[in-house]
């Protein structure tokens, strides 16, 4: 099955509503490839999804960059599943390495709450990814492997899901992943799913990358035959973001 190449841009913890209102009408005046190319989905903040929404054109989709757990309830400061269907948002990110390593999110935590949102509608970009050390070590496949197990053990159906393999050493950092360096890992990864989950997942699953990609580097890796897409961080803000969702052709 022809695995439909998806570009994701997580503006996290950045934005005015001005700014925000910029990069939207830059996106809604590019001229994109059509939806059956590729899949656009933009991440503002929670405070600008209604926003977003209302104001970007149909193509492109919107995601929440977390949410609770659980349902809803006396859990102050948190953002409920329910409330994303509510907002008719289709797409949430889970498991940033940001959310992971600063807010001590675990593995298990990761994989309940991919399950949570799952069962609620939502569909999911999950997101994995090793540290420098953990690479320098030699563990990336086994701490990507780990980070996936996790998920497994809570959700059976992965038709809504997109994992992001996001290296934390090139997060940010104008660090990229070589080609070949990704591709190694997505490839690992596509085995994982059909060693352990089944061949019709391993060949549908879409597995992005994410770590600075941009304009000038998104041609190459978009090559590899195990990378489905990107998940962009600070280049999502810019105009470059289009180049990176024209690599799609
Ligand atoms: O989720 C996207 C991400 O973490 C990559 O960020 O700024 O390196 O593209 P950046």
């Amino acid at each position: 099955m022809a695995r439909k190449f998806f570009v994701g841009g997580n503006w996290k913890c950045n934005g005015t509503t001005e700014e925000v209102k910029k990069i939207v009408g830059t996106l809604n005046e590019a001229e994109i490839p059509s939806e059956d190319v590729v899949e656009v989905v933009v991440s503002p903040p929670f405070v600008f999804l209604s926003l977003v929404k209302n104001l970007l054109r149909s193509e492109i989709q919107v995601a929440a960059q977390n949410c609770w757990v659980r349902k809803g309830g006396a859990f102050t400061g948190e953002v409920s599943a329910e409330m994303l269907v509510n907002l008719a948002i289709p797409w949430v990110i889970i498991g940033h390495s940001e959310r992971r390593l600063i807010l001590n999110e675990s593995n298990e935590f990761v994989g309940d709450k991919v399950a949570y949102a799952l069962s609620q509608g939502i569909k999911v970009i999950a997101c994995v990814g090793e540290t420098l050390e953990q690479r320098e070590s030699g563990a990336t496949l086994e701490v990507v492997a780990a980070q996936t197990k996790a998920i497994a053990e809570k959700i059976s159906n992965w038709d809504n899901v997109v994992l992001a393999y996001e290296p934390v050493w090139a997060i940010g950092t104008g660090k990229v992943a070589s080609p070949a360096q990704a591709q190694e890992v997505h490839h690992e990864l596509r085995k994982w799913f059909s060693d352990n989950v089944s061949a019709d997942v391993a060949g549908s699953i879409r597995i992005i990358y994410g770590g600075s990609v941009n304009g000038a580097n998104c041609k190459e890796l978009a090559a590899q035959p195990d990378l489905d897409g990107f998940l962009v961080g600070g280049a999502s803000l810019k105009p470059e973001f289009v180049d990176i969702i024209k690599s799609a052709t």
